[in-house]
């Protein structure tokens, strides 16, 4: 085996980055040879038991997943007994696949990173005393990850993205809208004021019973939302963007979902059907939604831009917007925030729809970057608790609402 060390002097003038793609250029496994920062990465906070190993220069050695979808698609939500313990059945081996796909041994691992924060109480709690036995066993620092700062920061492993920047999550637990100025220093513009919309679109899909539709019966809401929006038309129903009046930065999605739930009850009475079978203008609905869910989304995100550019919080030279989260990975959604990024003079990033779902190599990343900037690394995490409710950064969305900014109609040409 190729064994090198600082004595041979072999790599001495070239940069690690080039080391590391003079290696991969053989296929030689950069990991096993430059033990710097390696940190395993834990995530558990809502459905998914997920773990990664990832270095510091943003590879990702190994990883793993166990998605609980399924399971809660049939029962109609997550029951977070149920989670729990899914999550306890899968953790050790979620953990043991990561690092045995890393070809990592867990003794040459720098920290382990795992979410404490925001998220379900029981699922939180697998994973946080899992890896506080972990860290005890292998007498690693151990560092704890906020889920939303994990998701607003994983741009910087795919992109080379500078704070500060803008950052959009919409996920099935979030929705948030917030300026990124530093790995830990966040500031709050707006957030949803109910339900997320990953939610929203959840519930709608389960009133529709799209479970039962034989081409979404294993798709999350919101995924089944996009396959069928398809097939409709947008136009077919008129449901109004919620919050037009306030001109803030805020999001609503419980209105519109009881204004679809009547829709959708007042349709199975025309089409003369019961509760809990589809729709023939179930497409029309899901196409009408996601059209509605996306102008609301633009609109908020075109006017945070806006006031970002008016305080000059954002890079003047390249301004740049990261959208992240479970709902990211709608493409339509995507491209709405497109032209709003397009008018506003702005780059659009995102990160792979399966970095924008929850994962272990958000988490593992998130490690890197608080060990690179020496944030947040317990040496001793006795007493650590995790917190189902944490807020993300400093709120100014109450002067952002002040500012009270205009945004210019923009046509939707999705
Ligand atoms: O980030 P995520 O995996 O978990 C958290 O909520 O933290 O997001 C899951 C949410 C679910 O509500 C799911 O319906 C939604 O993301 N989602 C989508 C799509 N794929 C997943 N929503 C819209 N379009 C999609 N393609
Ligand atoms: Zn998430």
């Amino acid at each position: 085996m190729l064994i090198l060390n600082k004595t041979t002097g072999v790599f001495s003038n070239l940069s690690k980055g080039k080391i590391y793609e003079f290696l991969r250029s053989f296929n030689i496994h950069p990991g096993k040879l430059f033990l710097h920062k390696l940190v395993l990465g834990i995530e558990t906070s809502c459905d998914d038991t997920a773990a990664a190993v990832v270095d510091e220069t943003g590879n990702v050695l190994g990883e793993a997943i166990h998605s609980q979808t399924e399971v809660h698609l049939k029962t109609g939500g997550i029951i977070p007994p149920v989670a729990q313990q899914l999550h306890r059945e899968n953790i050790q081996r979620i953990v043991q696949e990561a690092l045995s796909a890393s070809k990592v041994s867990p003794s040459e691992l720098s920290a382990i990173a795992t979410t404490i924060k925001p998220g379900l109480a029981l699922s939180l709690g697998v994973g946080l005393s899992f890896s506080l036995q972990l860290v005890d066993q292998l007498k690693k620092p151990f560092i704890p990850i906020h889920h939303m700062e994990a998701h607003a920061l994983t741009i910087r492993l795919t992109n080379k993205v500078e704070f500060p920047f803008l950052v959009l999550l919409i996920s099935g637990g979030h929705c948030l809208l917030a300026l990124v100025r530093g790995v830990s220093d966040f500031l709050l513009l707006g957030k949803s004021l109910d339900i997320a919309p990953g939610d929203m679109l959840d519930k709608v899909a389960r009133r529709l019973s799209l479970i039962k539709h034989p081409e979404c019966s294993t798709m999350s809401g919101g995924k089944a939302i996009e396959h069928l929006a398809k097939q409709g038309n947008k136009l077919h129903f008129d449901f109004k963007p919620p919050m037009q009046r306030a001109k803030n930065c805020d999001f609503s999605f419980s209105g519109l979902q009881h204004v679809i739930d009547k829709m959708i009850m007042q349709k199975e009475k025309e089409e003369g059907i019961e509760k809990g079978q589809i729709l023939s203008s179930a497409a029309d609905i899901a196409a009408s939604v996601q059209h509605t869910v996306a102008c609301h989304i633009a609109k908020r995100t075109h006017r945070a831009i806006l006031f970002c550019k008016q305080r000059n919080l954002l890079c003047q030279s390249n301004a740049v917007l990261v959208v992240s989260g479970g709902v990211a990975s709608n493409l339509y959604i995507r491209k709405a925030l497109e032209v709003v990024t397009n008018a506003a003079q702005c780059t659009f990033l995102c990160p792979p729809p399966r970095l924008c779902t929850d994962n272990g190599i958000m988490i593992a990343w998130n490690g890197v970057e608080r060990l690179r900037a020496g944030l947040g690394i317990l040496y001793n995490p006795e007493g650590i608790r995790y917190e189902p409710k944490c807020p993300l950064g400093i709120d100014i969305s109450k002067e952002v609402g002040e500012a009270a900014i205009k945004v210019p109609r923009l046509k939707m040409k999705t």
